[in-house]
């Protein structure tokens, strides 16, 4: 097999298998951010291609080697769906769902991350470098760095990293936190991710931590130093931008906006359905404030796209029925003939789409009680090539940390939840402009490229350290 010198590795490959057994482009988030990436650099991208029981050689596609890691149907039930999905997905998410502890995930999860690190090291070019993406492989810098002492190694975690307090729950806190200091750079969404891993690095293994760096003792009585850092994600701007100017995307943004009857304003929420998302507390807010006659049916319609997610494991299901509970309540309590509450749309869409509907809503609601960045938030931003539009945004997103100029809101808060969507309804065109204007001057100025550079520009000069230290 060809190697490579650059090779990211991530829970999912950058493709979906479609029932003809051919790959397309999968549009999630985590593959828009580091497609960009990989096409300049020519690398390889190891992954699963989320199906079980598939084996495939490695295969070139758009440019780059795609190396598939195959899981299991148990795989796929202990390591992703059991330990990443309902272990440390909810524990990283300050636990709105409780997370279990079962011995037998984490084993497989071992089991698992060690497939990806050999299926990284036996692709990438000696004195390469690796980067690792994510909480389901947060074991695999360290065993890559056993596997491969040549190479330089980043990881970065897309979602949060909990208060000591949360994490040391976790009954194999130790062994996570060994596997993460693997790499040579540890790259999270907010700065206070990066406080609160370090703090736990403190209270468990004493090491010395000073600015962003971790002193690390080797076995022989060196240190390495581990840079653990925040490097807030962001979105391919310019690809949004393209789209929002396209007429037949225009177009289509009007035609949507009639075909939900013409409302006064259009409020959107846009998310996987997922517990962290806040989806209950905004529909709540939303009926409340129909109920209030604070809004009018006539006048003001929510679109909910929820796309579906981990259909299989337990706490996604109890949300789905929730949710379309409470949807169904409230479209039965308000709805018109001509007009809607909530148009629901358990759905997920092609980017033309999501930027059509971008375009249509007047006020876009991001109301997670916790989340790593929310890349939602930047794309509704981005396509606002008008300068007008309302985001309203939880405090409890990483974009809140960027994004100032937002609305800022606390959705447990469901009085002031109310009052912020009623705000952003009436606001005033002038003040959007304003508030728009200067969102999209940090989004523009901090886009996916940016990132990228940020955290790989930080790679290279740990490895230029240690080469000169010659510890590599
Ligand atoms: C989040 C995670 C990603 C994950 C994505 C979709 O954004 O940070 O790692 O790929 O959700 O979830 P899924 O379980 O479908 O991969």
């Amino acid at each position: 097999m060809s190697t490579a010198e650059f090779v990211v590795v991530a829970n999912r490959l950058p493709v979906d298998r479609g029932a003809d057994g051919e790959f397309k482009h999968s549009p999630g988030g985590l593959v828009a951010a580091l497609e960009p990436v990989m096409k300049r650099t020519d690398g390889a991208w190891v992954g699963w291609a989320g199906q079980p029981d598939l084996t495939l050689d490695p295969f070139e596609f758009d440019g780059m080697l795609l190396v598939p890691v195959a899981l299991s149907a148990d795989d796929v039930e202990l390591y992703y769906e059991g330990m990443s999905n309902d272990t440390f997905w909810p524990l990283y998410h300050d636990v709105i769902s409780p997370p279990r502890y079962r011995r037998l995930w984490w084993e497989t999860y071992v089991e698992v991350n060690r497939r990806f690190a050999e299926a990284a090291a036996s692709v990438v070019s000696e004195g390469g470098t690796v980067w690792v993406q994510d909480y389901q492989l947060q074991l695999v810098p360290k065993m890559l760095r056993e596997l491969r002492p040549d190479l330089t190694i980043g990881y970065f975690h897309h979602i949060p990293f909990p208060a000591y307090g949360l994490y040391s729950q976790l009954p194999w806190r130790k062994q996570v936190l060994e596997g993460l200091m693997g790499a040579d750079v540890i790259g999270f969404q907010r700065v206070a991710d990066a406080g609160n891993f370090t703090r736990s690095i403190r209270r468990l293994f004493h090491y010395e931590t000073r600015a962003s760096g971790i002193r690390i003792p080797q076995e022989d009585g060196s240190t390495r130093v581990a840079l653990a850092k925040a490097f807030p994600i962001s979105i391919d701007v310019d690809a949004y931008v393209e789209l929002a100017r396209r007429p037949e995307v225009q177009a289509r943004a009007a035609e949507i906006r009639e075909s939900l009857g013409n409302p006064k304003r259009i409020l959107l929420g846009v998310d996987r359905l997922d517990y962290t998302k806040g989806i209950r507390h905004r529909l709540k807010a939303f009926g409340e404030l129909l109920h209030d006659e604070r809004v009018n049916v006539e006048d003001v319609t929510l679109v909910q796209v929820a796309s579906p997610s981990r259909e299989r494991v337990e706490a996604y299901m109890q949300l789905r029925d929730e949710i379309e509970l409470t949807v169904g309540r409230i479209n039965g309590d308000f709805d018109t003939m001509g007009h809607t509450a909530i148009r629901y749309l358990h759905q997920g869409y092609p980017r033309e789409e999501m930027v059509a509907l971008y375009l249509a809503a007047d006020v876009m609601l991001v109301t997670a009680l916790r989340d790593g960045m929310n890349l939602v938030a930047k794309e509704y931003v981005a396509s606002r090539i008008d300068n007008r539009g309302v985001l309203v945004l939880s405090e409890f997103a990483g974009a809140a940390d960027e994004l100032g100029m937002a609305l800022r809101v606390n959705p447990h808060d469901i009085g002031s939840l109310k009052d912020t969507i009623e705000r952003a309804i009436t606001m005033p065109g002038a003040e959007q402009g304003r508030r728009m204007r200067s969102l999209r001057r940090r989004v523009i100025e901090n886009d996916v490229d940016a990132w990228s550079r940020s955290f790989l520009d930080a790679l290279a000069r740990v490895r230029a350290d240690s080469r000169a230290q010659g510890t590599r």
